[in-house]
């Protein structure tokens, strides 16, 4: 007779059959008469119980002395806990697919986080970074989900390209056949582009900043979702915003409560994330960064310790607008109403987490935009493509980048970002 293999997320589907179930052993205890072996399939896990009075004493014995992490298949009822509201597996067959060749090093005493970084790869099958990393992959799925039933066309942007989108002191420099070549800081040159052939386009894949700073909100590589969209100012974008991040939250609330709980995430800052945000002008985000005690003066940048102060103010996300055009790269069209402010804004997110999206209204105007690439010092050859989408049909147009890792981070309630992307690439750190 065949057994069928089942998840163990679908076992409620199960009760009083037979089944089978292929996992890791992630933990055991014994006593006399009986082993306890609680197995992890990635969809769950499920306590199997090996009862001495149920099999053979061989199997008895071999139960009883597995290693964690042996990989293996168990065959038994699905049945109700005797006093938990869960189910269990009563065992009668098992198979050892691989024995661990020494003892498993994560244990579930307190390790170091180098420790665990250094063993990212087998860090993974924990419960909590499971739980992570589910909220990862759903807040992904929302943003493809947002774009893609509301017109904005998917065009995926290149990651070796010839020019820098940020600034140049960031970046990732390699040999493209005997040509300088960079890896992207931003897809949104290209994003640009495509937003004048589809009206409402978005990129989203990784990007990278050789960032010298060692901070809890910086990777070297980071994934970004960049929506662009022509005929739209920078009111439009800062809606836009507003309703995509309110957007991820709600799902995220929505389909992974149970994540969120073994995070031990307080969600009832998660339930007030709706529009309208508070919004800042520059000069106002300084005002209140004096009122607290920083020495923050006219011109500077607002880095981590100023966001965290501004975001731990309001309950709300903040965003912040019209930046010094000093502070800001050269694509940033100028306010007409005072040209030396940028039409731009940065979404802080609350709780002290900071800024998430960053974006703004393009510079549509030819002279100005060639202005701008000489006053930073941009080699004007690699740009020649960027500037024909001011030569043909240029539009006011503007969009934004949301920084997966940081939204992670934030919506998890997890002090650094290194545990919001599978593989952290990091000032000091490439592998595993
Ligand atoms: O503010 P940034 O640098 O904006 C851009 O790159 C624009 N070209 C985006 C656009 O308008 N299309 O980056 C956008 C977001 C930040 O708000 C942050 O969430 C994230 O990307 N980010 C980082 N995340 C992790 N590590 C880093 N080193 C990051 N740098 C930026
Ligand atoms: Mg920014």
């Amino acid at each position: 007779m065949t057994v069928p293999r089942v998840r163990i997320e679908s076992l409620e589907r199960h009760v009083g059959q037979r089944v089978e179930i292929a996992g890791w052993l992630q933990h055991a205890r014994s006593s006399k008469h009986v082993h306890f072996l609680y197995v992890r399939d990635g969809s769950g896990v499920v306590q199997v119980v090996v009862a001495a009075s149920d099999v053979p004493p061989a199997l008895f014995d071999q139960a009883g002395g597995l290693p964690l992490e042996t990989s293996l298949v168990v065959r038994g009822t699905v049945r109700r806990h005797p006093r938990r509201d869960e189910l269990e597996l009563g065992l009668d067959e098992l198979d050892v697919v691989s024995r661990p060749v020494r003892e498993y090093p994560i244990s579930p005493k307190e390790h170091g986080v180098d420790f665990l970084m250094d063993h990212r790869h087998l860090w993974l099958r924990s419960r909590r970074q499971q739980a992570i990393l589910r909220v990862r992959a759903e807040i992904v799925s929302a943003i493809r989900e947002y774009f893609d039933s509301r017109g904005f066309v998917l065009v995926d942007a290149p990651i070796l390209t010839p020019n820098a989108c940020e600034g140049t002191s960031t970046l990732f420099e390699t040999d493209y056949h005997g040509q300088k070549a960079y890896l992207t800081q931003s897809g949104q040159l290209y994003a640009e582009a495509a937003a004048m052939a589809f009206g409402r386009t978005y990129c989203f894949g990784p990007t990278f900043r050789a960032e010298k700073s060692k901070t809890r909100r910086h990777l070297a590589e980071f994934w970004m979702v960049e929506p662009e969209v022509a005929f739209m100012d920078l009111e439009g974008d800062i809606a836009l915003a507003e309703d995509f991040l309110t957007n991820l939250v709600a799902r995220v609330l929505d389909r992974r409560r149970a994540e969120l709980g073994v995070l031990e995430r307080d969600v009832a800052p998660l339930e007030r994330i709706r529009p309208p945000f508070v919004r800042l002008r520059y000069e106002q985000a300084l005002e209140i960064l004096r009122e607290a005690g920083q020495p923050v003066r006219f011109g500077d940048d607002l880095g981590g310790d100023e966001e965290t102060v501004l975001s731990q103010r309001f309950d709300r996300p903040v965003v912040v607008t019209h930046y010094p055009m000093s502070l800001k790269a050269f694509y940033f069209k100028r306010d007409p109403s005072d040209p030396s402010r940028a039409l731009n804004m940065d979404v802080l997110a609350p709780e002290g987490y900071g800024e998430v999206i960053g974006g703004g209204q393009r510079e549509d105007d030819l002279a100005a935009l060639e202005a701008a690439i000489e006053a930073h010092r941009l080699p004007r050859a690699a740009f020649e493509w960027y500037l024909d989408l001011r030569r043909y049909g240029s539009v006011p147009h503007a969009g934004f980048g949301l920084g997966v890792e940081r939204t992670v981070a934030w919506i998890c309630g997890l002090h650094h970002v290194r545990e919001t992307i599978p593989f952290p690439r990091m000032l000091h750190r490439l592998a595993p």
